[in-house]
């Protein structure tokens, strides 16, 4: 069982599927889930806490401000749960959530948390269909909460549509593909580097480039804690190394070239996130001196470890990047094919949200086919996992044109 020994929060706002909840915490149970039901206000009316602390054999929570020994209520209980699931959901707790509202112990403890959100909205037609609930469902789905769709058909209100909480089944095979002991990389063995490249001009000094490391290392985050092998080759970079992931630490770009052909024959999967520089510096020994007339230094082109990957991949998927500053989609069809990549996950490192050292990213994914895909700004973590969906699907497709 996928899910047995986990630590689930489940949250019930105030519909009438919040009887539901009883159902969807008792099949979690029944996996060996430890469950913490947190309730609205409103969803007391429509199912007692009695119910779901018996089912969970825990206390139900809802209330801020009961004095408590020991921590505070929200921060312990965000710290606790490995997976918050919300079902039901209702219009307005996804509205809260949607415009960073805290006004009660749920839409506090989802602002305190920073593990996966599962979101099962339930609600009238006409108000999961309204601008406002899509807009917001859209929002909170870019910045990486996860959603399911309600079912369609008849609705305790006597209209017919979309807005049914999804089944049981759905929702628990759901939490298990995101927190699944395998996940759904399991078993792929996945090369991802990331950060830039320093090239030295002497002992002393080197040339870099701005790349933090963020979006190499959401995408290795996110690929281990679905399940992949995850090698990760890096420049230098001030980030820690997330859990569960080999990291291999490199300065130049012929280091990282190296680490890379080390791993390729091991590998399935590469994501080549590294921004790495282009040409190296002719170093000299010793420190450069100052002097009165201008100094020129020669750079000679390093190797393109995409290309040469590239040339080499088999039945690999091979993904690649591309910081442009105009022409977006039509250079990055061009990297794509000029490189051998299946994808070029292309930014515009102009746009504000986009590009270096900043937690978002707006970017389009571009295949060898000509074809591109536009994405929302997202979190870099967000679109990570937009990477790793198309990993999938790549593999499925049989990625082969070398
Ligand atoms: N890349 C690489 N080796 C290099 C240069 C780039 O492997 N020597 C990889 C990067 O990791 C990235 C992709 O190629 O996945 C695109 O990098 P980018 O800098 O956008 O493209 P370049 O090929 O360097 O082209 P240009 O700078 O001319 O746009």
């Amino acid at each position: 069982m996928i899910l047995a020994g986990r630590r689930v929060i489940l949250g019930v706002a105030g519909g009438i599927a919040a009887y539901k909840a009883a159902e969807i915490a008792g099949t979690l149970v029944k996996q060996g889930v430890e469950v913490r039901v947190i309730m609205t206000r409103a969803a007391q009316e429509f199912i007692t806490p009695l119910t779901l602390q018996t089912i969970t054999s825990h206390e139900v929570a809802s209330d801020m401000f009961t004095p408590r020994s020991g921590g505070v209520a929200h921060i312990e209980a965000a710290r606790w749960g490995e997976a918050f699931l919300i079902a039901p959901a209702t219009a307005n707790i996804i509205g809260k959530m949607a415009a960073g509202i805290g006004d009660d112990l749920l839409s506090t403890i989802v602002l305190a948390f920073d593990r996966p959100v599962l979101v099962c909205p339930a609600m009238n037609v006409t108000m999961y269909k309204n601008p406002v609930v899509q807009r917001n469902i859209q929002a909170l789905s870019a910045l990486g909460y996860y959603f399911i769709e309600p079912g369609s058909g008849r609705l305790a209100c006597g209209e017919e549509g979309p807005g049914r909480l999804a089944p049981t089944a759905e929702i628990v095979a759901r939490l298990e593909s995101i927190l699944g002991g395998s996940g759904d990389l399991g078993g792929l063995k996945m090369l991802i580097t990331a950060g830039p490249t320093r090239e030295p001009l002497d002992s002393v000094r080197y040339i870099s480039n701005r790349s933090s490391g963020k979006m190499g290392y959401a995408v290795a985050k996110a690929a281990a804690e679905r399940g992949a092998d995850v090698v990760l080759v890096s420049g230098p970079v001030a980030l820690s190394p997330p859990d569960g992931v080999n990291v291999v630490f490199v300065e130049t770009a012929q280091e990282m070239h190296l680490a890379v052909n080390r791993h390729f024959e091991w590998c399935d999967v590469v994501v080549k996130a590294a921004a790495v520089a282009d040409y190296r510096v002719q170093a000299q020994p010793g420190k450069i001196k100052k002097g009165a007339t201008p100094l020129t230094l020669t750079l000679e082109p390093n190797p393109d470890i995409l290309r040469d990957l590239g040339e080499r991949k088999g039945r690999r998927v091979i993904i690649g990047f591309a910081a442009e500053t105009e022409q977006l989609e039509t250079r990055a069809v061009e990297k794509a094919r000029n490189k051998g990549a299946d994808l070029i996950v292309a930014n515009d490192v102009t746009r504000p949200g986009a590009g270096f050292d900043v937690d978002t990213n707006i970017a389009v994914f571009a295949y060898p086919d000509g074809r591109t895909v536009p994405l929302p700004l997202m979190t870099k973590s967000a679109l990570a996992h937009r990477i790793l969906d198309q990993v999938l699907d790549l593999r499925e497709d049989g990625a082969d044109n070398g």
